[in-house]
């Protein structure tokens, strides 16, 4: 069965993993080229201000090697603007980054800084970069992003996906409403194979960026070959 609902593979946490060991294993743009390869429709990356997973010579690599429309994430600093404006990725989805968090933790407060975040939207845009804001499923941030000439806004799952109360229908509304203001709808964030049935089945949603779940869900689907083949390895290397 597809369905016309994008999914983006965040592909950061293979870098995670990577960058533990400070080597080049396992490469993040060897598990973009999987990942395409298995249906996803992109691949998603967030560079962050203090590169703990993704690097700038990452980026450089997917926007070379991968077909597939590239999503860089990044934090709406000029510093990033800048490197988008260099490396063209299809989209960027700006995102509120605090160096302390573990990850994207709530949606960027558009309402609050209309005017230093519209510039940086408009930049993006005029270079021909799909610009997406990841923000709350609330009504005055989908206002506010309307107004800053972004095309897509990407609404912020992770309340819904720890199972609060009401999200799944504020996501519903926010979905509706972004639409009757002209704008793509994606969504992200703590999704996994048991919540995101009702998630997908929102009409206006275009595309899924999917990323800790994914990967972590790739060690239980995958271990067990691993270990068998590494037996098999081992038992060929006894019997020299
Ligand atoms: N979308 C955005 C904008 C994000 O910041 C993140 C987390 O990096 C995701 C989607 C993916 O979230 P998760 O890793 O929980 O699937």
């Amino acid at each position: 069965m597809t369905s016309a609902i994008r999914l983006g593979v965040n592909i950061d946490h293979v870098a995670t993993i990577r960058n533990a060991r400070g080597g080049t294993y396992p490469d993040p743009v060897a598990a973009a080229l999987l990942a395409i390869q298995a249906g996803a429709d992109g691949i998603t990356a967030h560079l962050r201000e203090d590169r703990r997973h993704i690097r700038d010579k990452d980026l450089e690599r997917l926007r070379a090697e991968i077909a597939a429309p590239l999503n860089m994430e990044m934090a709406a600093t000029e510093e990033m603007v800048n490197i988008a404006l260099g490396l063209r990725p299809h989209a960027c989805c700006l995102v509120p980054e605090r160096r302390e968090e573990l990850t994207t933790e709530g949606g960027l407060n558009v309402a609050g800084q209309l005017e230093t975040l519209s510039p940086k939207v408009q930049k993006l845009a005029q270079a021909d970069i799909r610009v997406s804001l990841f923000i709350d499923p609330s009504p005055a941030q989908i206002e506010a992003a309307a107004k800053t000439g972004a095309q897509v806004v990407e609404l912020h799952t992770g309340a819904y996906a720890e199972g609060k109360a009401g999200e799944l229908e504020r996501l519903r509304t926010a979905a509706t409403q972004a639409t009757a203001l002209g704008l793509e709808v994606h969504a992200g964030h703590g999704l996994t194979f048991e919540n995101i049935g009702p998630i997908a089945s929102l009409p206006e949603l275009r595309e899924l960026n999917i990323g800790h779940f994914l990967i972590g869900q790739a060690i239980f689907d995958g271990l067990a070959a691993v270990v068998q083949n590494m037996k098999r390895h081992i038992a060929e290397g006894a019997a020299l």
